[in-house]
């Protein structure tokens, strides 16, 4: 099946995912340490003087929509290589600073680095956000180079053997496309009245979580090839754990259920039809640890080098229902209207609100349990 573009709200509106991404950034923020030793302690990307004379280091961000999280990622990547690549370095002065010599042998001793930078998104992103917020893009004194890379990563983005750091930052919970079983009438997997597989039979969630896999799959095949011998990879996946332990614990998911019974709500009241309902389903599936990890475990390609839950607590914060909701309206809204039209929107978004402060556990980070996975992985020689 062809793979559908679905963005985030584009353009810096009170909508937009540019002002309603707080929950994400907290993330990128709590990541920052690991993603400090990830470099100091594994960055050693096969570079050779032939391949790489000016010595270009290239690092994507796959899924970056329109920032500013995708800045702040990547500056503390190139930060961290900044940190630990020291120009006109010599072999013994190497030695003698205690450097990593596996990393410090790869540059040329007297150049200093210079910095490619990918921001990838679906073809429908708006770039345009993207490229006249990016930070400090002077004429003459740029960080790094930038480039937009349209289209999805599920597939081939980049030449062969040409990323040396790849990021990829709460998008792989985003499928190619809905399962198309649930969407069958005639199958036992028809997800009637929901918009997504929370509380739904067995068959839709299974329908999900065989889409999740095989999108990761390709997504490693595809990085694969593009990624150099030894080069890394982190990737931030938003999960659930494997076993709810607390029966007071909120599957994630929960938030697709209120925002599919706002749906239906406006369905029973006639401001929709249930025929558009019954055919409106998230690509959307927060995979339980275990699913992520017997992918990853399974590829031949990448090692893992470390796996963890990041520690949230000092990020992670629902201030009130209002900011809760416009989370997840700036990353769906452009969904929905697509399928149901522009003049549902406000409704909806309002009940859904209502919907929220009703059950105002849900904001509750200590029962909310969104996990999110780290995943640092190193292409094999
Ligand atoms: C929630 S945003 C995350 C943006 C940013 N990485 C951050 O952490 O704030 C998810 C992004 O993944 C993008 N995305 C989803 N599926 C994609 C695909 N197949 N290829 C490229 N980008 C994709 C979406 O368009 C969206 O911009």
């Amino acid at each position: 099946m062809e793979n559908q573009s679905f963005a985030m709200k584009g353009g810096e509106g009170p909508h937009s995912y540019l002002q309603n991404s707080s929950l994400q950034r907290n993330a990128i923020e709590a990541q920052k340490k690991v993603i400090e030793e990830a470099i100091a302690n594994n960055f050693n990307p096969i570079i050779t003087h032939t391949q790489n004379p000016t010595n270009l280091i290239c690092i994507a961000d796959l899924g970056c929509s329109t920032g500013p999280n995708t800045f702040i990622a990547i500056q503390t990547i190139i930060q961290a290589i900044q940190s630990h690549y020291v120009p006109n370095i010599t072999m013994a002065n190497r030695d003698n600073m205690n450097l990593d010599r596996k990393f410090y042998k790869l540059f040329p001793s007297n150049k200093t680095l210079e910095f490619l930078v990918f921001f990838n998104d679906q073809v429908s992103n708006d770039f345009n956000t993207l490229f006249k917020n990016l930070p400090n893009y002077n004429l003459n004194n740029k960080t790094y180079f930038a480039c937009g890379v349209p289209g999805s990563f599920h597939g081939r983005l980049f030449p062969k053997q040409t990323l040396h750091f790849v990021h990829s930052s709460a998008s792989l919970n985003w499928l190619s496309n809905v399962p198309k079983e649930i969407m069958d009438r005639r199958s036992s997997a028809w997800n009637k009245g929901r918009i997504h597989c929370i509380n739904a039979p067995k068959q839709v969630r299974e329908a999900y979580e065989a889409q999740f896999k095989e999108d990761f799959e390709s997504f490693l095949d595809a990085r694969a090839q593009e990624v150099v011998g030894n080069g890394l990879m982190a990737l931030q996946i938003p999960t659930t754990p494997d076993i709810i332990v607390e029966s007071s614990d909120i599957d994630p998911s929960t938030v697709f259920e209120l925002l599919g019974s706002s749906l239906m709500d406006m369905a029973k009241a006639g401001m929709i039809s249930e025929e558009k309902v019954d055919s409106f389903n998230l690509p959307l599936f927060f995979s339980p640890i275990k699913g992520v990890k017997q992918i990853v475990e399974r590829n031949e390609f990448f090692s893992i080098e470390t796996m963890e839950a990041l520690d949230l607590e000092n990020f992670y914060a629902f201030p009130n229902a209002n900011i809760f909701v416009s989370i997840f309206r700036a990353a769906l809204e452009d969904l929905i209207e697509k399928h149901f039209g522009g003049a549902i929107i406000d409704d909806l978004f309002d009940r859904f609100t209502q919907k929220v402060l009703e059950f105002p556990e849900i904001l509750n980070p200590n029962k909310f349990k969104l996990v999110m996975l780290f995943v640092l992985l190193k292409r094999k020689m």
